[in-house]
């Protein structure tokens, strides 16, 4: 559905052009939900904007359905973008206008019949759950309400393609998560197309099917949100990841980690269940055969689009073949087994 081949864009600085995108390359499915995630300055907004050619790409080029935006201008780009519903952070409602006569804004614009102007209106403020709210204005809404008008206005003139940046970024969580419930529904309901521009891994995580990490201009990392949660290679999505799945450990186990060997020492492992195998009574299996003994000191499950993803750190006690047989036996079981360090048998007590 949308395409994008080696985009670059340089904007003129004080001592001559400043790259922002460095060449970008991303393939969007019909229907997908296509998160961009990076930090701020990363270039998100530009490369929204290079998508519906609000901005010029330097180089490169934007293909949206199948038309290449980036070789049109005049009508020809003006028709093409009523394909590419834009939705904003501080959602860019007039406030002089009702509810409704904002989310009929694009079909003036188009010149569409009064009664088939309502009728579309009013299936609009239906979707986005605001029938009773169509005479009201902005100033009378909250956060989340206002961002359901801004969806329906993008909605209008029946895009298939929904640009987001940072669409919930200005609301709270409870908030955010009505809105990119809605957002997911109509995806769904409408084959929808959305690429959805955030900050925030929650984000991701709550609806997006692939994600692509931006990192100075340029796409670090992409793949199926799962994957690139459960084992992110590139260090801007480690410590994104990091942010949301509450990998850290406790401050007082930390602090007590060893890297090096010791006699009497226990090993510290975190394991990290996935899929199916967060299921399975492997760990109970392992104790058994090897004759280890596990101590729990911290643990977490999380589930990321419907799929369990958990992690276990333990400490884990035993002869050194004993635990080396177990944790290959994890492995085994396609069970991550990292060993973080080592604590001290004194220290074990505390943990
Ligand atoms: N019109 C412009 N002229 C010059 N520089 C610009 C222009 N627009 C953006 N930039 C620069 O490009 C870089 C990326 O900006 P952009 O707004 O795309 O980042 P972003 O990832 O959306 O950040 P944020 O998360 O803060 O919204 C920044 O350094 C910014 O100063
Ligand atoms: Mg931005």
């Amino acid at each position: 559905m949308i395409a994008i081949d080696d985009l670059h864009k340089e904007f003129p600085g004080p001592d001559g052009p400043v790259p922002v995108l460095r060449g970008v390359s991303l393939h969007v499915a019909k229907g997908e939900i296509f998160g961009i995630i990076g930090r701020s300055g990363a270039g998100k907004s530009t490369l929204v904007r290079c998508i519906n050619l609000l901005e010029r790409p330097s180089r490169g080029s934007v293909t949206v359905g199948g038309r290449a935006l980036s070789a049109l201008d005049g009508p020809a780009l003006r028709a093409a973008r009523r394909e590419i519903g834009m939705v904003f952070q501080h959602f860019n409602l007039l406030s002089s206008r009702t509810v409704r006569d904002n989310v009929a804004l694009p079909l003036e614009l188009t010149r569409v019949p009064r009664a088939a102007k309502r009728r579309r209106v009013t299936d609009l403020l239906e979707l986005v759950g605001l029938s009773d709210q169509a005479e009201s204005y902005p100033a009378q809404l909250s956060g989340g309400q206002k961002q359901r008008v801004g969806i329906a206005r993008a909605l209008a003139s029946r895009p298939s393609v929904l640009l987001c940046d940072e669409a919930t970024s200005a609301l709270d969580p409870e908030t955010t998560k009505s809105v990119l419930a809605l957002l997911k529904e109509i995806s769904r309901s409408l084959g929808l197309t959305i690429v959805l521009i955030t900050h925030e891994m929650q984000v991701i995580k709550e609806i997006a099917d692939r994600v692509a990490v931006l990192d100075e201009g340029r796409v670090v990392e992409q793949g199926r949100v799962f994957d690139v949660f459960t084992s992110p290679a590139h260090s801007t999505t480690r410590a994104l990841v990091r942010e949301v799945l509450n990998l850290e450990l406790p401050e007082s186990l930390a602090s007590r980690l060893r890297h090096t060997p010791s006699t009497a020492s226990h090993l510290v492992v975190r394991i990290t269940f996935t899929g199916a195998a967060a299921h399975a009574p492997i760990m109970s299996e392992m104790v058994r055969r090897f004759g280890v003994s596990f101590n729990i000191l911290h643990g977490h499950i999380d589930y990321i689009q419907d799929a369990p993803y958990g992690t276990l750190t333990v400490d884990a006690a035993g002869p050194e073949s004993g635990l080396q047989a177990a944790l290959d036996f994890l492995r085994h079981h396609n069970l991550k087994a990292e060993i973080l360090g080592r604590v001290a048998e004194t220290d074990r007590a505390v943990a």
